[in-house]
């Protein structure tokens, strides 16, 4: 593994008191020890335990139960978007503060979920929603014209990361995923989009392909014509040699508009990079003229004001941003980048015919702008990425000592205040061949109901992930909430 540590401390000195990912794994060890995970039987919550389980959400959770069950009626599936799982059911929550969540019984949850990962400062920051509130008293959420926390938010982010001299601000990560991939096409008149297999780049026509496990293709694009999938290609994670195929290949038919890319890795760096890849990434992508976009949905802020590009030392062509770009505020999604390229963009009336459109009755809209504004600021005063970051290494160091103590085959690691925890290593399942797909598709279903289990223990001990194996830390993240944490999760591995 090489050393990026040099790289690292001089993209970051500008921007980050100090980096919120203080060490990258070792990405070798990890890699021998998934194949271990999932080599091996599960290790699920024991079936005489999980009664004991299941009479939480019975004897705790009616009130949850009960709007579920309402909801089901009028919502399919039951519930309209939920990142933690629904095993049994989803819980409602109403209050939400700093490191905390409490649901409609008034039970208390350390919440890991924070909303996805937006709000880098904790739930609800005071600061922000006090900001957010002047702005509701004078204008309202929305206008429709100009507004001076537009221009603020987008001077600031254009400050903070190295790789944006221009912002478009949009609707949400989707969307701005969406529109970098056409102002790519537009810019290089080429049509083929790389991304890497596992990734997660929102939910648009073109890019449901290959989700969460590389090589599954179009296995998740029900309704999608193969036409809007058809310019997207995969590569499998870390894997440069696919991509310069790939790319050669493309260059003989019309070339490549753009490498599209997650910089920790798929699914935020559920299969993380070698600490070298982005960088061999933009070399190829300059050698076969396409451009290259990060995708920091997830990373912009979070990984520090410059995002995963400064911390890499990586500059991208385009950078799509969403999630804490607006302080868990509504409408979060920007598409940034250099200004030659931004230029061809254009958003609202008065487009040419030669521009990339992109739109949006609510985008960059006061309430989103002022609480972007403020939510980056405060980070920025706080140094939100690095105590989030301190405070996913000490759980992550807490869960590694716990599960070697236990002797399990679980396997932790982090990148700063994100934090991965994998016990059913259903996302680790080698898929990268036809016949290995077809041999674990059973197998997933075992593995993924399993996490589900997980997922409740973790709930009925008081602790809300995301989907049972991954857990965003925040600026609310003492060590005593750490510490607290730790006791629950040792006491739901002793269930196992
Ligand atoms: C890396 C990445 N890109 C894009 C998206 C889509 O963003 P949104 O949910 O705002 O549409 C997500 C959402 O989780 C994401 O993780």
């Amino acid at each position: 593994m090489s050393n990026l540590s040099s790289i690292h401390t001089a993209a970051s000195a500008a921007t980050a008191p100090r980096p919120a990912i203080s060490a990258w794994p070792n990405v070798d060890n990890l890699y021998r020890r998934f194949a271990e995970l999932v080599k091996q039987p599960m290790r699920p919550i024991r079936a005489d335990k999980m009664p004991q389980v299941m009479r939480y959400f019975d004897e705790r959770c009616q009130g949850s139960r009960r709007l579920s069950e309402r909801a089901k009626a009028v919502i399919p599936g039951g519930v309209q978007h939920n990142l933690a799982f629904n095993h049994p059911f989803p819980l409602a929550i109403t209050q939400a503060e700093g490191a905390h969540m409490t649901d409609v019984d008034g039970n208390r949850y350390i919440d890991f979920l924070q909303a996805g990962g937006p709000t880098l400062l904790g739930s609800n920051h005071p600061a922000v929603r006090q900001k957010v509130n002047e702005v509701l008293d004078s204008c309202g959420p929305v206008t429709g014209l100009l507004h001076e926390y537009e221009v603020k938010l987008a001077e600031l982010v254009c400050q903070s990361m190295p790789g944006v001299d221009m912002v478009r601000l949009l609707g949400s990560g989707t969307e701005a995923v969406m529109g970098a991939v056409r102002l790519a096409r537009a810019y290089t008149g080429k049509k083929r989009i790389i991304k890497v297999g596992g990734a997660y780049h929102g939910w648009s026509d073109q890019l449901v392909v290959g989700m969460r496990l590389p090589k599954t293709g179009r296995m998740e694009a029900v309704g999608i014509p193969h036409g809007a999938t058809g310019n997207t290609q995969e590569c499998n994670p870390n894997d440069l040699d696919a991509l310069r195929s790939q790319l050669r290949w493309n260059r003989l038919r019309g070339g490549t508009a753009a490498v599209l890319l997650e910089p920790l890795g798929p699914e935020s760096g559920t299969r993380p990079v070698h600490p070298d890849y982005n960088r061999q990434v933009r070399k190829l992508c300059d050698e076969f003229g396409a451009l290259m976009i990060f995708d920091e949905v997830v990373t912009g802020f979070r990984i520090g004001m410059g995002g995963a590009q400064a911390y890499f030392g990586v500059k991208p062509d385009l950078t799509v941003l969403g999630k804490c770009l607006t302080g868990g505020y509504p409408m979060a999604g920007a598409i940034g980048g250099r200004k030659d390229i931004m230029m061809m963009l254009v958003g609202g009336i008065g487009t040419t015919a030669k521009r990339a459109f992109v739109g949006g009755t609510l985008s960059a809209n006061p309430l989103s702008c002022v609480a972007g504004y403020y939510a980056l600021r405060e980070a920025q005063r706080t140094d939100a990425a690095g105590v989030a970051g301190r405070a996913g290494d000490r759980l992550r160091q807490g869960l590694d000592e716990i599960i070697n103590r236990l002797g399990l085959p679980y396997v932790a690691y982090n990148m700063g205040s994100i934090v991965h925890l994998q016990t059913s290593g259903v996302l680790l399942l080698d898929t990268s061949s036809l016949w290995k797909l077809f041999k674990v598709k059973d197998e997933a279903k075992r593995r993924k109901h399993m996490m589900e289990e997980m997922g409740a223990a973790y709930t009925a001990h008081g602790l809300i992930t995301l989907a049972g194996s991954r857990i965003y830390t925040s600026l609310a993240d003492t060590n005593q909430v750490i510490d607290d944490a730790l006791n629950r999760f040792e006491d739901v591995f002793k269930l196992v």
